[in-house]
C-alpha cells in the first residue's frame, strides 16, 4: 500500500513537472509572437470595453488592400480629454504635439511572394476573427492564426473563391 502511495506521489511529479516545463516553453513562444509596441496600447480597452467597431480605426479593411493604421488624430477624438495622467497616454500626447509618427510593430505579414488583398475577404462577409483571432480579448496582439497556404487555399475550396496559383501569386 505505502509503494502504490509513493509511486502515485512520484508520478504526481513527474505530470506536473511536465506540465510546468511545457507551459513555460508554450509563454516563450507567445511572447516571441507579442512584440512590444512604442505605446502600450490595449485592444481589450478599445475595442471590447469602450466597444469601439475595428473599423472605426481599420478603417479601409473593406475597401481596399491594407486594412490600414488609425492616425495619431483618430486617437486625439478622445485622448484630447480621456486618460491624460496615464504615462502611456502621454506618451501618445508626447508624439502628437511634437507631430512624431508613432512606428507600430507589423504582427501580421505574408511573404512579398504573396498577394493579400482585404477588400474581398471583407464583402464576402468573413470575419476578422477568422484571420486574426479574437482581437478584442488581447491586451498585446498576437500572431493567433498561423496564415500558411493550406488556410488560404482550404477556405477558398470550400466558398468557390479563386484557387489558380495566379489568384496569391504574380
Ligand atoms: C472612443 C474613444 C477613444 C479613442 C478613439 C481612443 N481611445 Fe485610448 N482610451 C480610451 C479610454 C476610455 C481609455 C481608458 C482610460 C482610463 O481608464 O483612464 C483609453 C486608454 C488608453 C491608453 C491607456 C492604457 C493604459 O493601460 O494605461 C492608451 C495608451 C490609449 N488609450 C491609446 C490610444 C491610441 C494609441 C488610440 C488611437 C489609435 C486611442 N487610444 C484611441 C478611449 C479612446
Ligand atoms: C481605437 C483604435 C482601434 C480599434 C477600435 C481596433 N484597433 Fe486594431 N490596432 C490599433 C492599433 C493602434 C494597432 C497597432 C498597435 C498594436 O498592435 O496593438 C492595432 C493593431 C491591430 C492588428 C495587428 C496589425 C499588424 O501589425 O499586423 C490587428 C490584426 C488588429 N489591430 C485588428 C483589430 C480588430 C479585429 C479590431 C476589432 C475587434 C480592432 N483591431 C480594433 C487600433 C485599433
Ligand atoms: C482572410 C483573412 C483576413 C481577414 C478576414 C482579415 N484580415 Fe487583416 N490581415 C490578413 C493578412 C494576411 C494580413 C497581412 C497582409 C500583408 O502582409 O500584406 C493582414 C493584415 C492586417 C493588418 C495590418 C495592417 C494592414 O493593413 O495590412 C490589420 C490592422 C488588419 N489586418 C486588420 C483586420 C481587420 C480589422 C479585419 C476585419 C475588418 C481583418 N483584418 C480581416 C488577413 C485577414
Ligand atoms: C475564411 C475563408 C478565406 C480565407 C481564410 C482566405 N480567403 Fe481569400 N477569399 C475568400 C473569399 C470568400 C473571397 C472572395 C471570392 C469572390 O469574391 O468570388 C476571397 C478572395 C481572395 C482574393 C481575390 C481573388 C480574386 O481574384 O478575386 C485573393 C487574392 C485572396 N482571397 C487571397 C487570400 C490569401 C492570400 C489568403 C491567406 C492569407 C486568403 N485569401 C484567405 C475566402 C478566404
Ligand atoms: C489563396 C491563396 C493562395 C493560392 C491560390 C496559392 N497560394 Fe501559394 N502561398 C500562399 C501563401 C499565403 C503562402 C505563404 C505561406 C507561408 O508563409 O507560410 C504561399 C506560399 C507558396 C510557396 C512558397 C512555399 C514556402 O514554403 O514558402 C510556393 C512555392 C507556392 N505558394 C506555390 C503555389 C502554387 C504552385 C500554387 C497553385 C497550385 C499556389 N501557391 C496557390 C497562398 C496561396
Amino acid at each position: 500500500m505505502r509503494a502504490l502511495i509513493v509511486l502515485l506521489l512520484v508520478l504526481a511529479v513527474v505530470v506536473a513537472g511536465i506540465v510546468l516545463g511545457y507551459t513555460q516553453i508554450s509563454a516563450q513562444t507567445a511572447r516571441v509572437q507579442e512584440p512590444v509596441q512604442p505605446i502600450a496600447f490595449s485592444h481589450v480597452i478599445h475595442a471590447k470595453a469602450v466597444g469601439l467597431d475595428c473599423q472605426f480605426c481599420h478603417r479601409t479593411a473593406a475597401t481596399s488592400s491594407f486594412a490600414g493604421m488609425p492616425s495619431l488624430q483618430q486617437c486625439m477624438f478622445c485622448h484630447v480629454v480621456v486618460g491624460q495622467q496615464r504615462p502611456e497616454v502621454q506618451k501618445l500626447l508626447a508624439a502628437w504635439q511634437n507631430n512624431e509618427p508613432v512606428n507600430w510593430v507589423r504582427v501580421y505579414r505574408v511573404p512579398d511572394h504573396v498577394q493579400f488583398t482585404h477588400q474581398p475577404h471583407i464583402a464576402a462577409g468573413v470575419a476578422c476573427s477568422t484571420c486574426h483571432g479574437d482581437v478584442q480579448e488581447m491586451p498585446v496582439v498576437r500572431q493567433a492564426v498561423t496564415l500558411n497556404m493550406g488556410f488560404c487555399v482550404d477556405c477558398h475550396r470550400k466558398n468557390g473563391a479563386p484557387t489558380d496559383c495566379a489568384a496569391c501569386h504574380y
